[in-house]
């Protein structure tokens, strides 16, 4: 006989159910629904969803045993990257939002931070709370942008701590990776008011500090999370359906660009484009998913 769940058990898993169910994974539900049924009924498991693998969860007491590792996506030591082809986009017309800026000799994270200071460049200074420069390894090869802080990073000086934050962390481990592993930050470092996209002054103006990260990180990749990124960065007027998930060029560096976390909160069914999309990085960086491992 199993041993009864506590009753504070009980409600710490239902949270976190909870929680997988609102970013679309369901397989939990499944599970106890097979589980509950006689074997005779049961159905076989179906193939398991390629989707973000869920972080193991809490346990309140130690087994007796030790139990078996829930089967997250197993990453290769590390094989041979694949090389992308490379494909270009028109860029808008009109002198580029980052000719002026040249990449700073002996330029460091903690100095454009300090050039960035207590910035009051643009309108969004007189909202914010605290000014979210960017969180992560200053050596990473893999650097995510998102378009701007919300409440949540607002409030704490962190990018992507929020729900789409949370979802973000579950990709970027579901790569096999850790925050710690990547850097992440956005083009605006201050949270526009009510959430609203970041104009173009204010993307002009603060786009140089994100043009400074990405050239002192030099990362192998860059993900643009969203079409605020996207259009950023690659100056371009073209919707991100036109190039989600195809290699391009920034600055000599490799770019791909992918649906917005936040919007796969909305939009569940498009987790599986970007898991695509995230698989291709993965090549790049010479990780892999093996295959025939089962993410429940
Ligand atoms: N959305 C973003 O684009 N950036 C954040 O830091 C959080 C949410």
């Amino acid at each position: 006989m199993p041993e009864p769940i506590s009753e504070s058990l009980q409600k710490k898993l239902s949270a976190r159910l909870g929680f997988y169910e609102d970013i679309g994974i369901r397989l939990f539900y499944r599970d106890r629904g097979a589980a509950a049924a006689p074997e005779s009924e049961r159905q076989p498991e179906p193939p398991a969803p390629a989707y973000f693998a869920a972080p193991e969860i809490q346990k309140e007491k130690p087994l007796p045993k030790p139990a078996a590792k829930p089967a997250l996506p197993q990453i290769a030591p590390v094989v041979a990257p694949v090389i992308p082809k490379i494909a270009t986009l028109p860029v808008v017309a009109g002198p580029s939002l980052f000719e002026s800026v040249e990449k700073i000799v002996g330029d460091s994270l903690l100095k454009t931070r300090e050039d960035l200071g207590e910035c009051t460049r643009c309108k969004l200074h007189s909202t914010r709370h605290k000014i979210v420069f960017g969180d992560g390894n200053p050596k990473a090869e893999l650097v995510f942008v998102g378009e701007g802080p919300g409440a949540d990073e607002d409030a704490q000086g962190l990018p992507f701590v929020g729900r789409a934050g949370k979802l973000l962390t579950q990709m970027i481990e579901a790569m096999g990776l850790q925050r710690k592993d990547v850097y992440i930050c956005n083009v605006v470092k201050c949270r526009p008011p009510e959430n609203r996209q970041p104009e173009e002054d204010e993307v002009k103006t603060c786009s140089p500090f994100l043009l400074r990260q990405i050239d002192v990180i030099a990362p192998k990749v860059i993900v643009c999370l969203g079409a605020t990124a996207a259009k950023t960065l690659l100056q371009t007027n073209r919707g991100i359906s036109q190039f989600r998930g195809e290699w391009l060029e920034f600055r000599g560096r490799k770019l791909l660009a992918t649906y917005h976390p936040a919007y796969l909160l909305r939009n569940p069914p498009a987790k599986s484009e970007v898991w695509k999309d995230l698989q291709k990085v993965m090549a790049v960086l010479g990780l892999e998913v093996k295959k025939g491992k089962s993410v429940s």
